[in-house]
């Protein structure tokens, strides 16, 4: 099997963007796709994208991995050998989200 054209989701993240760097710098061509979410700072994200935008081999997408007739595009026009999926939300971030909401309940029962 040939991995010439590689997908990979999450490419502006702190990840997704170190593996497509090191594939680009191997020849691959690459895809990243990212939906650029606020989860932390979208000028770091922009950063990252103008680094792997500014070489010939890289094209990239905004979009959600949810968008599933944009995604089977995406497949049908570039038919990528290997697809990484790296399109995350930071658990820390998550946790903290899940920790107020269980306080938050926590408090109703008190307080009823
Ligand atoms: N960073 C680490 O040390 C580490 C270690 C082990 C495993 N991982 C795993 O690797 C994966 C990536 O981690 P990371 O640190 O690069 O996270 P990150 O938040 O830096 O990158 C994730 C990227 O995915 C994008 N994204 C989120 N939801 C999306 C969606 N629905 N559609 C398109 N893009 C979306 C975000 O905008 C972000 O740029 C995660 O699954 C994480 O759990 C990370």
């Amino acid at each position: 099997m040939t991995t010439n054209t590689i997908l990979i989701t999450g490419a502006a993240g702190f990840i997704g963007y170190h593996l497509c760097q090191n594939l680009l710098a191997s020849g691959k061509t690459v895809i990243g796709i990212d939906n650029l979410n606020n989860y932390y700072d979208v000028g770091l994200k922009q950063t990252r994208l103008e680094q792997l935008t500014s070489q010939s081999n890289f094209w990239f997408f905004q979009l959600d991995i949810a968008d599933r007739s944009k995604i089977n595009e995406l497949f049908t026009t570039y038919k990528p050998n290997v697809v990484v999926n790296l399109a995350a939300t930071s658990s820390k971030i998550l946790d903290f989200a899940v920790s107020i909401q269980r306080m938050q309940k926590l408090r109703l029962f008190s307080d009823s």
